[in-house]
């Protein structure tokens, strides 16, 4: 064998050795527990053969407990670059078999390697999270490796979209770049998040938690609401994140990929015309609203499970992406407090960054009273929304279907807001507040001198419902653009969308804004 061609062979031999990680037996334990190898995560989340890997040859340089004497090829973490749908994405997937994929101070250096080519090269950066947290060997040099990440998240807000799965242990520190990231989805049964772990809880407040009940996927998607999306198998997961970025332009300079669509755009829904209950209190689902107007019913939604009251997520009109926000009144009444603020505020200022038009379904009785709602701050939770709305400069199309009262009337996306085209159903009613509250302020002292107060009251209302409970005293002061026939929602949406395709607006220069967090 000649000299060149023995080296091929070392080369060969070398790659081989990093494919298989931290080797066959903690591949084995990896798939015992129902999970796949970072290397095969990879291969299902990009195009087929797409993937270039780099970095395949770090290692570690730690030499504390015994480190010197334990070294793995490609140090925990796999990282490159490939293709989901043609489009260049960049990725790190965490390699549990190596040392648990605790983070090393190489291992950070090659995960923020890929980001400073994502933000170069102005591409999506995937990171895959399944790890035991700060290698413990390395002391406070991972701790710098995790800081360097995070600054490096912080950075790339707003420019390149940010994604990241937890397919395993997301622990301590660790969970603060997968917060720091545009969208985050997690496999159920197999993947936790917490700051500090059951026994740090038990040790410090007594509370007797299981991991999953702590940080699992259910407690995220439908209590902290620190997941956008939850997968009950690892393939579900990297398919969704490929679906989700179909929606997604590469980078903030760049429009959402445009598709052909072969749903008619002139395409009427009768139902709509009839889906508005006679009763104001009789609620209707908001997802078949949706369903019916955008192309080919498809939806893919964001935070599904957390504060459902509001309903976030990506659909196309025309083969255009849209981000679709719209209160949902089977749930709550569709009512604003400080979680569905919080999220549509989030959704809002995303679309918003990443030129993706917004499209606001509006049902909304108000913000939701009381304390629980006064004490946890719903003043700036609900100005989070108000100030995402103002500030988004996207093309923004509200349809109001039926209620939309005082401020949360203002806060859905109104007129006032630079709302670009408003238009409103016939069943619309655009008013200060509902007629029965209205009326028992104006009409408290009279009714209370009235022989029948409650039929009195109720004459009154029904006059305040006349004069306000309808779209058209809003039209007339060109607060709503159009008042338009429901079944024909879909086509008027994507005329609207049509004609702002070349909005210009822009914001006064400022360092950044100040928004109520
Ligand atoms: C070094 C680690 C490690 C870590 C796991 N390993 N976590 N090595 N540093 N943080 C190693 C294990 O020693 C083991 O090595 C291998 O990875 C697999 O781990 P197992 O424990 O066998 O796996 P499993 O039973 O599935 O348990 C997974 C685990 C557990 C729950 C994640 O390993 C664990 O509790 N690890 C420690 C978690 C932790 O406390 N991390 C520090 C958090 S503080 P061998 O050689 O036996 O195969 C933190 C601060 C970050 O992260 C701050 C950022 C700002």
């Amino acid at each position: 064998m000649s000299n060149q061609l023995e080296k091929v062979k070392e080369l060969i031999d070398l790659r081989a050795k990093a494919r298989i990680g931290g080797g066959e037996k903690a591949i084995e334990k990896q798939h015992a527990k129902g999970k796949y190898t970072a290397r095969e995560r990879i291969a299902q989340l990009l195009d087929e053969g797409s993937f270039e890997e780099i970095d395949m040859f770090v290692e570690h340089r730690c030499t504390n407990f015994g480190q010197e004497k334990k070294h793995f090829l490609g140090d925990g973490v796999v990282t490159g670059y490939g293709t989901i749908d043609g489009r260049l994405v960049y990725v790190f997937a965490q390699d549990f078999t190596v040392f648990g994929g605790s983070l090393s101070e190489t291992m950070a250096q090659k995960i923020c390697k890929v980001m400073d080519m994502a933000m170069k090269m102005g591409a999506p950066v995937i990171g895959i999270n399944d790890s035991g947290g700060a290698r413990i060997q390395e002391g406070v040099n991972a701790l710098a490796g995790y800081s360097e990440i995070f600054q490096r998240n912080i950075l790339a807000s707003g420019v390149i979209p940010q994604i990241s799965g937890i397919f395993g242990p997301c622990a301590g520190g660790a969970v603060y770049s997968p917060a720091l990231t545009d969208f985050t989805l997690m496999t159920e049964g197999t993947s936790y998040m917490f700051l500090t772990g059951p026994k740090v809880v038990k040790t410090v407040t007594g509370e007797d938690v299981t991991q999953e009940d702590l940080g699992g996927a259910s407690v995220h998607a439908s209590r902290s609401g620190v997941t956008h999306f939850t997968a009950s198998t690892e393939e579900e997961g990297l398919q969704t994140i490929r679906r989700l970025l179909s929606y997604l332009p590469q980078n903030n300079l760049e429009e959402p990929p445009l598709i052909t669509c072969n749903d008619p755009i002139d395409r009427l829904e009768d139902s709509l015309n009839e889906i508005i209950p006679d009763s104001p209190n009789k609620p209707y689902d908001m997802y078949e609203v949706i369903a019916a107007i955008v192309d080919n019913g498809e939806f893919l939604e964001v935070q599904k499970d957390y504060a459902k009251n509001i309903i976030v997520g990506f659909a196309r009109f025309n083969g255009q992406s849209v981000g679709v926000v719209a209160n949902q009144p089977k749930y709550l009444a569709g009512v604003l407090d400080c979680n569905s603020s919080r999220k549509g505020a989030r959704f809002v200022r995303f679309c918003d960054a990443f030129n993706i038009p917004l499209v606001t379904l509006v049902d909304v009785p108000g913000f939701l009273p009381g304390t629980g709602q006064e004490y946890n701050a719903v003043i700036l939770h609900g100005a989070k929304l108000l100030y995402a709305y103002g500030e988004a400069t996207v093309p923004k199309v509200t349809v109001t279907l039926r209620k939309s009262y005082g401020g949360s009337h203002i806060v859905m996306s109104c007129k006032q807001l630079r709302g670009d085209m408003n238009y409103a159903w016939p069943t619309a009613e655009i008013a200060v507040m509902g007629g029965a509250g209205a009326v028992e302020v104006l009409y408290a002292k009279e009714a209370k001198e009235a022989a029948d107060p409650a039929a009195y009251l109720a004459e009154k209302e029904a006059e305040y419902n006349k004069l306000f409970s309808n779209p058209y005293n809003a039209a007339k002061y060109g607060y709503i653009d159009d008042v338009i026939e429901p079944r024909n929602t879909r086509f008027r949406v994507i005329r609207a969308l049509q004609q702002l395709q070349t909005k210009k607006q822009i914001n006064p220069a400022k360092k950044h804004g100040n928004i109520p967090l």
